[in-house]
């Protein structure tokens, strides 16, 4: 009889920052809570590129097993034999370097969004997972949530006719008196040196639902790369603080709006009040997805003849009540674990070809609105001893 204990996989927590918390905490929930029986994780190891006690206090923090080792470098992290797999959490300024060390030493690798600063890093991420024969994904968590899925089943299927335009928001009001935003200079939103800006931060949310819904639920042969129109408002600092994408599929005759700002809110009072984060649009009704764009809890559907009814659909986020948590990261971890069960090197769900076709719309992006990163953040020449690797600030 087959074995049915669910497949383990160990995980290297690449920087101790506020979205390392989030997903380790996810890690260390009980899949079963989010009736996940076939997979489970293992927290083994976690780095800071400062401090040993830094990933420690973070290993501390999030509860894991205390046999979990703590580095205080990321070279250290993906030298572990035992880590299967490096979740990279460090600012998307520093997730080429990072990402290319843990691949370079074979592992596998989940990098959080946006993947890289640049096209040709992207492209490179993936042609070097490639000849290492590992996993590797861009970590959007939102394309796995039962929400997001079950969208794309409604435009696929024809639900609402044929989809030819999206809307899609996802802005933060943090408007400040004094005509800056409510971020010091130095902060990874606003730092070009981090590769800050609406964009790459907040942007990418609105365009994996203009890709999700318009380009991944086509076949294969008929996926085109859209043509970009695109404007952007700079802040201060160089980086944008507000952008608006229009991207066009003119095979589908689609078109897909991804909005992002520093300055104003996609949630007007926090209350939720301003209505949908997107709308997708077919020539048989509408899906509206209720925001935030990264973590949707609802959706409603609206049919043209529909006689005004609107059926609307609850996703809540599982928790697993003994660690009184659940954030819903954990689904990119399934998915990232099945990948390494099956022995995939991609996810249907997010593939290299489509991470890098938004990588190349967000670079047409900046450079229509003349944003432009630091040399030492948008080379695609890998340096194991960069400081984005050593951990120099
Ligand atoms: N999926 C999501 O919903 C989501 C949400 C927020 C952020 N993100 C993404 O996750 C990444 C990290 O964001 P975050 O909010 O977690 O940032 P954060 O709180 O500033 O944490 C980033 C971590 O990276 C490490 N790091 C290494 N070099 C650094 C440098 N020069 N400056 C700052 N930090 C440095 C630090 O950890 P050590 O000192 O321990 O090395 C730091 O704690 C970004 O790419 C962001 O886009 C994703």
């Amino acid at each position: 009889m087959a074995s049915t204990s669910p497949f383990t996989v160990k995980w290297g927590i690449m920087a101790t920052g506020w979205i390392a918390e989030m997903f380790t905490k996810d890690l260390l929930t009980n899949p079963v809570s989010r009736d996940v029986h076939d997979v489970r994780h293992e927290v083994v190891a976690a780095a800071s590129s400062s401090a040993k006690d830094k990933a420690a206090d973070f290993l501390a923090m999030v509860k894991a097993p205390s046999s979990a080792n703590a580095y205080g470098s990321y070279h250290e992290l993906v030298a572990d034999p035992n880590v299967d797999i490096v979740y990279v959490a460090t600012p998307h300024s520093h997730h080429f370097q990072n990402a290319m060390l843990a691949l370079e030493a074979g592992k596998n690798v989940l990098c959080e969004k946006a993947l890289t600063v640049t096209a040709a890093q992207t492209r490179k991420l993936v042609e070097t997972a490639k000849s290492k024969g590992v996993f590797f994904m861009e970590a959007v968590w939102t394309r796995h949530f039962p929400l997001s899925i079950k969208v794309r089943e409604l435009v696929s299927s024809g639900a609402i006719g044929n989809v030819y335009r999206v809307i899609a928001d996802l802005s933060f009001n943090k408007d400040a008196a004094d005509g800056k935003v409510d971020f010091a200079d130095s902060h990874r939103m606003v730092n070009p040196d981090l590769a800050g800006g609406a964009l790459l931060d907040l942007g990418i949310y609105s365009l994996t639902w203009v890709f999700q819904t318009l380009y991944h639920t086509q076949p294969e042969k008929d996926k085109e790369a859209p043509n970009v129109v695109a404007a952007v408002n700079k802040y201060h600092t160089g980086a944008d603080e507000t952008t608006s994408v229009i991207t066009q599929f003119p095979k589908h005759k689609s078109m897909g709006i991804a909005l992002t700002s520093l300055r104003v809110g996609t949630d007007v009072d926090g209350h939720n009040s301003g209505g949908a984060a997107i709308r997708i649009q077919g020539s048989g009704g509408e899906i509206q997805v209720m925001g935030p764009a990264y973590r949707p809890l609802q959706y409603k559907v609206i049919k043209k003849d529909g006689g005004g009814r609107i059926e609307v659909v609850d996703c809540p986020i599982p928790r697993d009540e003994e660690r009184d948590w659940g954030h819903g990261m954990f689904w990119e971890a399934d998915e990232s674990a099945r990948c390494l069960r099956d022995g995939k090197e991609e996810s249907a769900t997010l593939p290299w070809s489509e991470s890098i076709v938004i990588m190349e719309v967000m670079e047409e992006v900046l450079k229509q609105g003349g944003v432009a990163y630091p040399e030492l953040i948008t080379t695609d020449v890998y340096d194991a001893q960069s400081p984005l690797n050593t951990g120099m600030r």
